[in-house]
């Protein structure tokens, strides 16, 4: 395990933890988001960075979904609380090919160097006509802004956010 991953290893089981006990308005945003954008059923989803899977519960109404983070902890949450969906523990991302795939506030938590690949990765498991769904904190805006498949995060959307504020938050995210 790479020091990043033992960072995450805590990390996303404490905030996954929090998330099921108080759901958040940004969990509310982004299933509006999907409910708004996705119509139909039987898909192939898969959430990347799905943490203690709140987000992959969701998505479980649109098919058969699979959820992979590479914090093993918080995935073993995630198995016992969301049994409709089938998870993934590690740094590669599960073979296959995905009607959707969603990656719900993590790119800002992968090193810029190694975003290429990554978003590679995705690309290739992405099935053609398939819908990428991504989020991050907009550190900027009040207002929920970006693509139609793209939402702020709560920290962006209702908080004051100077630059300065924000890279305070950002490092306390990403250790
Ligand atoms: C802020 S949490 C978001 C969790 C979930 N998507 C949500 O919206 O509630 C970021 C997640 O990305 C995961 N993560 C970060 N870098 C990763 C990587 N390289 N591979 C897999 N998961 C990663 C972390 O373990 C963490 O669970």
């Amino acid at each position: 395990m790479d020091e990043a991953q033992e960072y995450y290893e805590h990390f996303s089981l404490v905030v996954g933890q929090r998330d099921w006990l108080r759901p958040n308005l940004r969990h509310a945003r982004l299933r509006r988001l999907v409910d708004e954008e996705i119509d139909g059923s039987g898909l192939r989803v898969l959430d990347v960075g799905c943490g203690a899977g709140v987000m992959t519960s969701h998505m479980t109404r649109y098919g058969e979904v699979v959820g992979t983070d590479f914090s093993s902890s918080a995935i073993e949450l995630a198995r016992k609380l969301v049994p409709g969906a089938s998870f993934n523990a590690g740094r590669e991302l599960p073979g296959g090919e995905f009607d959707v795939i969603t990656i719900f506030d993590v790119l800002e938590h992968i090193p810029q160097f190694e975003r290429p690949a990554f978003i590679g990765g995705l690309a290739r498991r992405l099935a053609p006509q398939g819908r990428l769904f991504v989020s991050t904190p907009y550190p900027r805006s009040r207002a929920t802004v970006g693509s139609r498949a793209t939402t702020p995060s709560r920290s962006s959307t209702r908080r004051s956010s100077s630059p300065t504020s924000w890279r305070k938050r950002r490092r306390r995210a990403c250790g």
